[in-house]
C-alpha cells in the first residue's frame, strides 16, 4: 500500500512548521521538520573546526547524525538541542550546509525513512519536489518578507530571546535568496502543489484549508 504524504513547504518564517504539526496531529500522522535535519548538521559544523568549503566532512557529518526524535524534542546523541538549533547562526548556517549537494544526498534515506502507517506530513522546502514527489496532496506556503519577520520576532520574544526586525527582516531574505537560488533542490513549488498566501490567514484558517484539500484528495 501507498503510504500517504502531506508535504507542505515554503520559506522561512511562513508559518508552515507549525502548521504542519497541526496538521499532522489532527490526522493522528507523522511528521518531519526536515530543516531540523539541516539544522541539526548545522550546530554540529559549528560546533567543530570544519570550515564550510570542507564539504566532505560536512557530508559525513550529516550522514551519521546521532539525532533521535522524543515527544517534539530533538535530540544530537544524548543532548536535548531542541532550543540550541533554532538560534538565528544555526539557520543561516543550515542554509549554508544546506546548498551542499553532498549534504542534502546525505540525508535523502533518513527523510524517506520517516514515511509510516498511517502517514506523513513533511515540512521543509524539497519536501514535494524532490524527496516525496508522489506525495497526495503538495502545499507551498508563502507571505511577504514584512510579515513572516514579524512572526519570527513575536516566537523569539515570547521565548524571551532578543531580536531586532530589521535584522530578522534582511536574515530572512538572504535565506530565502540562498534558497532559490541555489543549485541543488532549490526552493520552488513543486507544478502540482496547492500555493496558499498566509500573510492575511490566521493558523487555524490555513489548517482548515489544508486539511479539506486532503479530504478532497482521499
Ligand atoms: O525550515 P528551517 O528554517 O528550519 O530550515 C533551515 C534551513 O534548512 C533552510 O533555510 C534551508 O536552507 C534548509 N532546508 C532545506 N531543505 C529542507 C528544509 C530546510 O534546504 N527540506
Amino acid at each position: 500500500i501507498n503510504i500517504p504524504v502531506i508535504t507542505i513547504d515554503g520559506p522561512t518564517a511562513s508559518g508552515k512548521g507549525t502548521v504542519a504539526r497541526i496538521v499532522a496531529e489532527k490526522l493522528h500522522f507523522h511528521y518531519l521538520d526536515s530543516g531540523a535535519l539541516y539544522r541539526l548538521t548545522a550546530l554540529s559544523v559549528l560546533r567543530s573546526n570544519i570550515k564550510i568549503e570542507d564539504v566532505g566532512q560536512i557530508a559525513s557529518i550529516a550522514s551519521h547524525l546521532p539525532c533521535r526524535f522524543a515527544d517534539s524534542r530533538i535530540f544530537l546523541a544524548d543532548e536535548d538541542v531542541s532550543d540550541a538549533i533554532r538560534k538565528e547562526e544555526v539557520g543561516i548556517m543550515a542554509s549554508k550546509v544546506a546548498a551542499i549537494p553532498e549534504v542534502r544526498k546525505a540525508l535523502v534515506s533518513l527523510q524517506t525513512g520517516f514515511r509510516k502507517a498511517p502517514g506523513l506530513v513533511g515540512d521543509g522546502r524539497d519536501m514535494g519536489t524532490v524527496i516525496f514527489p508522489d506525495a497526495i496532496l503538495k502545499v507551498f506556503l508563502t507571505a511577504s518578507a514584512d510579515i513572516r519577520a514579524q512572526r519570527r520576532y513575536k516566537q523569539l520574544m515570547e521565548k524571551g530571546i532578543p531580536a531586532n526586525i530589521d535584522s530578522l527582516r534582511n536574515d530572512l531574505i538572504e535565506r530565502d535568496l540562498r534558497d532559490t537560488q541555489r543549485k541543488e533542490s532549490p526552493l520552488v513549488p513543486a507544478k502540482d502543489a496547492l500555493t496558499l498566501d498566509t500573510s492575511h490567514l490566521g493558523i487555524d484558517e490555513t489548517v482548515e484549508r489544508i486539511l479539506d484539500w486532503f479530504a478532497q484528495r482521499s
